[in-house]
């Protein structure tokens, strides 16, 4: 059942063109696929295709219809037996769309046909050879009732419309560029545009749509926005251009992941396309803005370039997220996007990397392709190919990536693929680098510093986890930006040093008195800092460096609670130094960021045994001391920039709103009648559903009455618009009010609510469980809660059940009670009846 990466082996077939006819029905569709093929490997007798679930209703050869003792039908596998040279196979298939729940393959969205194939998807529409290194020339024609589906897309250009007397009608697209199965798409549907278009840097008109559900169009324009932004910014920085006469962009409700790049005609979760400014949160603007992109960016780093097999995800997938991370930096705050991508690394990534699902960015194996789209692969992926560009600089890995584009396009290549072209096109040589992909879990550095007669020593120690087997592993060899200040906070030294040795010690000469480190600045590796002591009140005063700034405070701030933790004593040095920073003249966005203490995720990684109760107190004494102490000037933040209220998505405004928003969630700590009377007044007033969802989050977790009301209103308001209420229910399963699972499973009831969305899922199960104090409650309740879900869930959608699973990641890191407890229903999950591969992979690895 494994896969290993070990055993790949090149295809002994070439598809050359491919043509598809889609018969849509109520009840069933009917696939006709014809594919030119030729043999690479003429010591290959028989064509084994890939075929799941698959109701065969005719094979021919070369226009021969074959007998049944020509081809073999396995679970997984159509075999055609004895072929030639050079031929013509044309399969006719049925499938039911309308039945499929797992959202892979083809399946209905609400009234929507569409698909999604990546990884293995394709598989279950028609036999194929179901793998990114085989590229074809797709030529599709999907024919359905018209007044039912109206719109009928596939990938490349539409080549022609067929009209027909009847209720029915065709059209037809062909897709000249090769492209691996995985990228195919379709989608079928009554659905509602808006179109603009796009001139290249070559005078290319290029016709921008975006489909969505009727009467939801004026809420596509921040993504069309952000498109043609994407587009910009891809010619300006890399020279990648498009290269088809139109791009179109659909939204789904029912969405495994965030969103595909099939060529040409991508497809989205809802949520990552519909926006305006009564529906989204400025979070909300932001992500759509960076996924649009992303999906954008893949034409060149995923569609022209592909990988060669999976293992080679993070190939495509570390690296558009390196792009989008930068085009979000260039469109709005850097500093505050590489802090908030930084965070997101570290709630994510850095939990995985210490947990038994850990997998190094290339894995070596794997059961289920879908459990492999992780945080890892994308996120600490695009951290390495961050590294890379520290190591060129922006000239020399401009150059790098041209070399790959035109080295490789067209092409399914390997990470080592990758990396040649960065060697050779930056002139630099990456063999000892490349541990970072083969490698797992989180390397940590060890920092000592002396000083004496002048030279300041800087002495670095990598601390490197063993496997999950307990292999030894290699020292890392990666950038490690640094800064040195004197003693009135003047920059006197800034540098990158290269780290490659387990044990190495850097010397700098020449001071008069000991300068204060400031290290890892822009978090220019991926790694764990340790270190002893550090001036951290200086550096939250002085440094220069937003990240190492923002770093200090967040160190401090966990220094301050794990001194809370064991003996219930605050250090006043940190009170000091918060206060400090409330007074600081910085971009209102970043002072935010600035302001937040440590969340549960960043605390519970410093236990040793975690234990949720300890953090949450301690948490909470630390934010009600700050509340306390500066209330006054918290408030005056909050009312300075509370008013005049506006819904502007101006940086400026967006900031204020962030700004008011934090200090309204610091003030929360008071839980006097003010601060329920200042969220009830903003709850009350809101013009954006950013200040909304705090004031709502804020009410409900006073335990106030008015909570109820708002909740009311709120409901009554947005009960139709099915991606607030996710925000909905979120806020009710992330509550701290004691009877929040109770809550929980009476909301599953309620009609808004629907199993087989996998947002609404992730909304409303997936909060909870993130839920740490009730999810991890000492009577188990959590636990046996969010097991049975996974088995009920696994039945509709193994991928969404794979994904809760998640939840139960920490189970070796916490206390025996809880470790037992969470064991107990692991073992129930995994003896379960036809429980899915998706759900074994994860659950196996934390039973191990
Ligand atoms: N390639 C898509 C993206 O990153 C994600 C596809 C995820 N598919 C999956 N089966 N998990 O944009
Ligand atoms: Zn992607």
């Amino acid at each position: 059942q494994t896969k290993y990466l070990k055993d790949y082996k090149k295809p002994a077939y070439a598809i050359k063109t491919v043509d598809l006819t889609f018969e849509l029905f109520e009840e069933e569709t009917i696939v006709t696929n014809s594919m030119q093929i030729t043999k690479a490997d003429t010591n290959e007798k028989d064509l084994k295709l890939d075929a799941v679930s698959l109701e065969l209703l005719e094979v021919s050869l070369n226009g021969l219809k074959l007998q049944e003792s020509r081809y073999i039908i396995e679970e997984e596998n159509l075999t055609i037996i004895n072929v030639p040279t050079e031929f013509e196979i044309k399969i006719k298939n049925k499938i039911y769309p309308q039945n499929n729940t797992e959202l892979e393959g083809l399946y209905k969205s609400g009234d929507i046909f569409c698909t999604q194939n990546e990884p293995e998807g394709f598989r279950s529409i028609t036999p194929y050879l179901d793998r990114p290194d085989i590229m074809s020339v797709f030529t599709t024609t999907v024919v359905a009732d018209k007044k039912k589906y109206p719109i009928l897309l596939s990938n490349g250009n539409k080549i022609k419309c067929h009209e027909s007397f009847d209720e029915r009608h065709g059209v037809t697209w062909h897709d000249p560029h090769p492209k691996p199965s995985y990228l195919f798409a379709l989608v079928a549907g009554d659905l509602g545009s808006i179109s603009d278009e796009f001139v290249t840097m070559s005078g290319n008109k290029i016709v921008l749509n975006i489909y969505c559900d009727l009467g939801n169009e004026n809420k596509c324009h921040h993504a069309m926005r952000s498109l043609k932004e994407a587009m910009k910014w891809d010619e300006k920085k890399y020279g990648r251009e498009y290269d088809l006469e139109i791009y179109n962009i659909v939204a789904v409700d029912s969405f495994n992941m965030g969103a595909m790049e099939n060529k040409g005609l991508n497809i989205f979760n809802s949520a990552y396309v519909l926006a305006d400014m009564d529906t989204a949160t400025d979070a909300n603007f932001m992500g759509i803005e960076s996924v649009i992109a992303h999906e954008y960016f893949h034409n060149w780093t995923g569609n022209r370039i592909t990988c060669r097999d999976w293992f080679q995800l993070t190939l495509k997938e570390g690296l558009t997220v390196f792009r989008d991370q930068c085009f979000s930096a260039d469109m709005n705050s850097a500093e505050v996007q590489r802090i908030e991508d930084v965070k997101a690394l570290r709630e994510r990534q850095f939990v995985e990397d210490a947990s038994p699902t850990r997998h190094p960015i290339q894995p070596e194996s794997y059961i289920s392709m879908n459990n492999f789209y992780t945080a890892t692969v994308y996120e600490k992926g695009a951290e390495v190919i961050r590294m890379v560009h520290t190591f060129l600089g922006e000239k020399k890995y401009a150059k790098a990536t041209d070399l790959y584009f035109e080295t490789f396009d067209g092409q399914a290549v390997t990470t080592d693929d990758f990396l040649w072209a960065m060697s050779k096109g930056g002139d630099i040589n990456l063999e000892a680098f490349k541990t970072w992909y083969h490698q797992s879990g989180t390397p940590r550095l060890k920092v000592e510093e002396s000083f004496a007669n002048g030279t300041y020593k800087l002495s670095l120690t990598q601390i490197i986890p063993d496997t999950l087997e307990d292999r030894k592993q290699k020292p890392y060899y990666y950038p490690l930006k640094m800064g040195l200040l004197d003693e009135e906070g003047k920059e006197v030294l800034v540098k990158t040093l290269i780290v490659s040795k387990e044990h190495e010690t850097f010397v700098f000469e020449n001071f008069e008195t000991k300068p204060v480190l400031s290290i890892n600045r822009d978090f220019s590796a991926p790694i764990i800092i340790e270190q002893k002591k550090s001036e951290y009140d200086f550096l939250m005063q002085y440094d220069t460096n937003s990240f190492t700034q923002y770093e200090a405070t967040q160190n401090f701030a966990l220094q301050t609670i794990n001194k809370l933790i064991s003996s219930d004593e605050i250090d006043k040095a940190f009170v000091q130094a918060y206060g400090y920073l409330l007074d600081l003249d910085v971009d209102l966005s970043y002072k935010a960021l600035l302001l937040e203490l440590p969340s549960v995720s960043a605390i519970m990684q410093l236990q040793e045994k975690i234990d949720f109760d300890v953090i949450y107190t301690a948490q909470d004494k630390l934010l009600k001391i700050i509340a306390q102490k500066f209330k006054n000037k918290l408030l005056d933040i909050y009312k300075k920039n509370h008013f005049p209220a506006s819904m502007s998505l101006d940086a400026e405004y967006i900031a204020k709103r962030a700004i008011k928003n934090r200090v309204l969630k610091i003030l929360f700590a008071l839980k006097s009648d003010e601060v329920a009377q200042l969220a009830q007044k903003q709850y009350e007033e809101s013009l954006t559903m950013t200040d909304r969802i705090v004031a709502l989050d804020v009410l409900e977790n006073l335990h106030v009455n008015y909570a109820e009301v708002a909740l009311q209103d709120f409901y009554n308001k947005y009960k139709d618009e099915t991606l607030v209420m996710n925000k909905y229910f979120a806020i009710l399963a992330s509550s701290s009010r004691y009877d929040v699972l109770e809550r929980v499973e009476k909301l599953q009831r309620d009609k808004v609510y629907d199993e087989k969305v996998p947002n609404l899922v992730r909304s409303l199960v997936g909060s909870f469980a993130r839920n740490h104090k009730y999810f991890h409650a000492k009577d188990g309740s959590g636990y046996k809660f969010l097991a049975d879900k996974i088995i009920a869930i696994d039945k509709i959608n193994p991928q969404m059940a794979s994904g809760l699973c998640g939840a139960f990641k920490v189970c070796n890191k916490m206390n025996n009670h809880n470790q037992n407890l969470m064991k107990k229903e692991l073992s129930r999950v995994i003896s379960t009846q036809g429980l899915s591969k998706n759900s074994f992979e994860i659950i196996d690895k934390i039973l191990k």
